[in-house]
């Protein structure tokens, strides 16, 4: 496209909130934004088309983006011919739908989880209609192959290996939102893998909701651990990631696999969530602390230096301060290289929301503190192990804060900064630590 074209194109500007599967369902809708001649803008203001997609799994989402939402009807005043568009899992809720017909309406267009490849007829029906296109799909049937998507970064990408979710965790939203679990091909899944490495792609992560439940609706059963070696043979990829593990299905092939495959990262995310067994089992997780505390011995043995990371949630109802020491005796037990945390968030529609024994918000703020008090010097004192250690790492991007510095991460997932120019985004390079904190370290390029 010429100066002047690109000019005449219409442009998208979308805003995401939540998880990596929403991250990557944005990419896919700019991609197939791209492939209709739309291009990008980082300025809501220049958009003939804004997209919000959007996140059920906490409150403060959810009501970021009613926030968010409130704010565009005034652009929208001014700017009458541009499409407001909303999707993702919130508006897999019938009452959000309610919500956005009768508060938001200036909406043009919502859409779901299940049928973003629908994005373009959706446009069209929206430019020749006064009122809001709203098409949502319970879910999905079959998994839509195919679809372009316009990925952030060249030298790493997410791909989806499954989508959905079967645990239905008490206080979960997302099997509501996202449907039941359903397995790509392993073949559709080599094959993307393939045409990224030929691009130059080096690292890929692979993303389901729970990953090593992977396989389990293919006719032909393919474990996780199995498509991982396949995913080590494509040539080009250097680094393997994946995200989310439930400890209830992470089989000891999982582990084998992690240790004797070169390229995937010494780096598992291994949600707990809670470390009361009474909490567990009222949250349907399906494991005790012990059989957490097990696996995690055994993937240490199996893979020193593997860095551990994990969700945790703070004030699930009924947790006493006992049941709430315990989850502080699994962080202090496993050492965590870092942590998400979140204070119970009720979500209409999960059985916990039903719960009557409800943590008081004071009580869940000073157990958050707590928690945090606990995880920040470990993940210190981690880090601090390695000082003036070379560790490998591929380069993202300037650094946000030190334009005369760049970002990367290692293997294990944690964020490098150190002297540097754009040369040096996409590549793996080797630096010295000089100076590890709680989140990120500081190093040097060593030649
Ligand atoms: N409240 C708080 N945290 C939640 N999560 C999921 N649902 C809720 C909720 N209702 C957290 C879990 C999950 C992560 C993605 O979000 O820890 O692993
Ligand atoms: Fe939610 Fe549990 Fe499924 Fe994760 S495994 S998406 S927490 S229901």
């Amino acid at each position: 496209m010429d100066k002047v074209s690109n000019l005449q194109r219409k442009k998208y500007y979308i805003e995401t909130w939540g998880c990596q599967m929403n991250e990557h369902d944005s990419e896919k809708m700019a991609g197939i934004l791209e492939n209709i001649g739309y291009i990008e803008t980082s300025t809501p203001k220049e958009a003939d088309l804004i997209i919000f997609n959007t996140c059920l799994v906490r409150e403060n989402a959810e009501l970021k983006v009613y926030g968010n939402l409130g704010h565009l009807k005034t652009l929208k005043n001014k700017k009458p011919d541009m499409l407001i568009a909303v999707c993702g899992c919130m508006m897999q809720k019938k009452e959000i739908r309610d919500l956005i017909k009768e508060k938001y309406n200036h909406v043009d267009i919502v859409f779901g989880t299940h049928n973003i490849h629908k994005l373009p007829e959706l446009i069209a029906n929206a430019r020749q209609s006064s009122g809001m296109i709203i098409d949502v799909w319970e879910d999905s049937g079959d998994i839509i192959e195919g679809l372009p998507a316009k990925r952030k970064y060249g030298f790493k990408a997410f791909v989806n290996v499954m989508h959905g979710c079967n645990n239905f965790c008490t206080y979960c939203i997302v099997p509501y939102t996202r449907g039941r679990e359903k397995s790509r091909l392993p073949e559709d899944i080599l094959k993307e893998i393939n045409e990224l490495a030929a691009q130059g792609c080096k690292e890929v992560t692979l993303l389901g909701q729970n990953v090593n439940s992977y396989g389990k609706t293919l006719d032909k059963k393919v474990s996780f651990a199995q498509l991982l070696r396949m995913v080590n043979e494509v040539e080009g990829i250097e680094r393997i990631r994946f995200t989310t593990s439930h400890p209830k299905d992470l089989s000891d092939e999982l582990i084998l696999a992690i240790k004797e495959c070169d390229k995937i990262c010494e780096h598992i995310h291994l949600p707990f969530q809670a470390g009361s067994n009474k909490i567990l089992k009222a949250m349907n997780r399906k494991y005790t602390k012990e059989h957490y505390l097990n696996l995690i011995e055994k993937i240490k043995k199996a893979i020193p230096g593997i860095a551990i990371t994990t969700d945790i949630i703070v004030g699930f109802p009924g947790e006493t301060e006992e049941d709430f020491e315990e989850t502080l005796d699994v962080v202090k037990k496993v050492r965590f290289d870092s942590a998400f945390t979140f204070l119970y968030s009720i979500r209409k529609g999960t059985p916990a929301a039903k719960m009557e024994n409800q943590v008081p918000d004071d009580i869940k703020h000073k157990r958050f503190q707590r928690l945090l008090d606990t995880i920040y010097p470990i993940s210190l004192e981690i880090n601090q192990e390695l000082k003036d250690k070379v560790v490998e790492v591929l380069v993202e991007e300037i650094s946000k804060t030190d334009k005369t510095k760049v970002t990367g991460r290692t293997r294990t997932n944690k964020v490098v900064h150190f002297p540097g120019d754009k040369t040096l985004i996409g590549k793996l390079v080797k630096v010295k630590i000089t100076n590890p904190k709680t989140w990120t370290l500081e190093g040097e390029l060593i030649n």
